[in-house]
Formats: C-alpha cells, structure tokens, sequence
C-alpha cells in the first residue's frame, strides 16, 4: 500500500517515518510512505499556504489552490481509495477503521492546521474526516502517523509475528491479557503458576479470562459494543 502524506510540517515526521517497524514495512515493499510539502504546490512567492477568513472571524485558513494543485498531481500518478483530512471533528479513529484502511492500495492523509481548511476542500477533494480523539492538536501531523502506524503494522508480514497483530488488544474489543518474560521471580513478584505449567488450554483459558476481567474493569463500554 501506499500513504501520501501532504503536510506543512515534513520534517516533524520524517525520522517517525524512518525508524522501527514503519521503516521496516517500507524496507520489505510492503508500505510506500511519501511526505508532501504543501508550500511546494503554492504559486505564492512567499509560500504561503493560508489566508485571512471570509466573514472577519479570527485565526488563519489553509487555501485551496495549494491543496488542489498537490492532491491533482498525486491523482494524475494513480488511483486513490480514500483522500483523508486529520480533524477533531472526524469520525473517531479506532482499530475497525485502521483494519479497513490496512485493506485499501493507496491513501492520501492531509495535515490539517491553523483554523482549518477551506470548506470548498472538504466538499470537492476529501473523501473522508478523521480524529484520532476528543482534544485539540495544534496540527493533524502527529494524527497522520499514528493512523499511519496503525494502518501499517496490519499489512501481513509488516511485523515479524503476523498472529500478533491478529491477537491485539482490540482486535476482538478486548483488552490484551497481561504478559511476562524472564526471569519468573524479579524481587519477590512472580510470573502466574499457571503461564509456567505447560498447559496450553489452561493458559488460553487464563488468557481469556484475564482478557474479559480487564475489559470489564478498565473498558466496560467495549464488552457493551461486543454485545
Ligand atoms: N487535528 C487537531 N486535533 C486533531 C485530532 N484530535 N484528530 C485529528 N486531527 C486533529
């Protein structure tokens, strides 16, 4: 799959982009992430990509000339599932969306800043709003990598155990199990008996069990979701 990620901030993401399992992903050909700056689709000499609202209200706008001349150039290359703008008033970024996303051949997620966007945007060139929570971000950069790390690491093969993205926290509306390593005593805290007996219906059952109790505790609205 490809991401095309059009933004006024590129540097703030590239190392993101550069390390872990996202450089690995795009290493193995499985993901290609592209960073666009917007301010090199602005015919203003000063590169600017913003602009004083209509109406006098305050704070500034992102213009449509910049954004249309960089999603126009990326749509003349090829095809795109989905055109993303990054918004606190999106529909709700959760693991359902990231999983269909995961499914799609090429996205482009637009960083939103200042005020926002030109309303004529969202009505002609974005396909889909998304926040990735109830809180304001000073821009939609840092929203634009963690849906990107989450659409990423479910492509098969983008993380070494591909059974591990399958058993996520979330995957099933679940919280994930609690989980050890070495050693089985650390000052006196202990690994559970049961993950050291060997017994692999036992422990699945444990698993379970740990998985229902801790949503019921700390998630209840997911268990409600799953009925
Ligand atoms: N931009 C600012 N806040 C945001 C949020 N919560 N989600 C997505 N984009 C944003």
């Amino acid at each position: 799959m490809r991401i095309d990620i059009i933004t006024i901030l590129p540097d703030m993401l590239t190392g993101f982009f550069e390390e872990s399992i996202m450089a690995r992903a795009q290493k193995k050909g499985l993901a290609e992430i592209h960073l666009h700056n917007l301010r090199d689709y602005t015919l203003d000499k000063w590169k600017r990509v913003d602009d004083y609202p209509y109406g006098g209200f305050a704070g500034m706008v992102m213009q449509c000339e910049p954004i249309d001349r960089c999603i126009s150039a990326l749509k003349a290359e090829r095809d795109y599932d989905e055109v993303i703008f990054t918004s606190p008033d999106g529909e709700k970024f959760d693991q359902k969306m990231a999983n269909d996303l995961s499914l799609k051949g090429n996205l482009i997620i637009l960083c939103g800043h200042y005020k926002g966007i030109d309303q004529r945007v969202r009505d002609h060139l974005i396909t889909k709003e998304v926040s990735i929570g109830d809180f304001v971000l000073t821009g939609g950069e840092l929203a634009a990598a963690v849906m990107a790390d989450a659409i990423v690491r479910l492509i098969p093969g983008a993380i070494s155990d591909e059974q591990s993205a399958l058993s996520d926290c979330f995957q099933d509306d679940l919280l994930a199990a609690p989980i050890y390593t070495r050693p089985r005593e650390y000052k006196g805290w202990k690994v559970p008996d049961i993950l050291l007996s060997g017994n692999e219906a036992k422990i699945k059952q444990w698993e379970m069990d740990q998985a229902l109790s801790r949503t019921k505790a700390l998630r209840p609205d997911l268990l409600k979701k799953k009925k």
